[in-house]
């Protein structure tokens, strides 16, 4: 597990969005695990100007978003699709046919399935939930592997409201998400946190022992991991003297 940590949020969200440039840049036709949430929303908006500059051609790269709530209709303005469309597909070159969602109406398996047969993630990028949820995989005392229904918690309703908005009621009480094995299945995972709220499940995530309870430390346990943060969120890691320099 690499650590990087940034003085600001702004810094640390330009750094992730060079890494999956760079990476796109590299393997053309690159597979991407993709995350919805505030945290990515600079990250997003980065790609874009970076492809409005010419440095990112997405023409050849296939995505596959983490989650998705279940039951919304097609461009309702709470739908992670929508929130991709607006924050990142509209403005880069991806091939709409190229992105994918999981559904509850094909099933997980069919989602697992066609990610492999596209040849696998090469990298998956995720954020981390204020209970520390990575995807939609809520903190339990079992993880399911693969990709699969879930049953929201009240928490990640109540963070997921400001998509609705702001009311609780009309936020989904199931999603589909990428499981625990789909994630860790990824060739690389960049997990980004910024922010003094993500301080707490940050320290009990990645300054401890790998537990079910907190889904986002079971990244501990993968062979190619970056953890990027900004200095609000590390606050309850105990760093090296190399993980602060940046
Ligand atoms: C949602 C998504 C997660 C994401 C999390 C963090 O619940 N399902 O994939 O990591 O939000 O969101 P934010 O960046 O808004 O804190």
């Amino acid at each position: 597990m690499r650590l990087l940590v940034f003085a600001s949020g702004a810094l640390a969200s330009r750094a992730v969005a060079e890494f999956v440039v760079r990476t796109v840049a590299i393997t053309r036709d690159a597979v991407l695990g993709l995350p919805t949430g505030r945290t990515m929303v600079p990250v997003y908006s980065e790609i874009g100007r970076l492809h409005s500059r010419g440095r990112a051609d997405f023409s050849q790269v296939t995505s596959f978003n983490l989650d998705e709530f279940i039951g919304l209709p097609i461009a309702h303005p709470g739908r992670y699709q929508t929130f991709m469309e607006r924050h990142l597909f509209g403005r880069i070159n991806i091939r709409q046919a190229a992105t994918h969602y999981p559904e509850a109406r094909s099933g997980g398996a069919a989602y697992d399935a066609l990610i492999a047969q596209s040849g696998g993630l090469d990298l998956c990028l995720v954020g981390i939930g204020a209970n520390g949820h990575i995807g939609f995989n809520e903190p339990a005392p079992y993880l399911e592997r693969g990709t699969h229904r879930v049953r929201l918690l009240p928490s990640s309703r109540r963070a997921n409201a400001y998509l609705f908005g702001g009311d609780l009621r009309r936020v989904p009480r199931y999603a589909m998400s990428m499981g625990i094995g789909t994630l860790l299945g990824a060739r690389s995972v960049l997990l980004l946190a910024t922010g003094r709220d993500k301080a707490h499940i940050v320290g009990r995530a990645f300054g401890g022992r790998i537990t079910t309870r907190v889904p986002a430390s079971l990244l501990q346990a993968h062979p190619n991991v970056l953890i990027v943060l900004d200095r609000a969120a590390a606050r309850a890691l105990r760093l090296t003297r190399s993980q602060q320099a940046t």
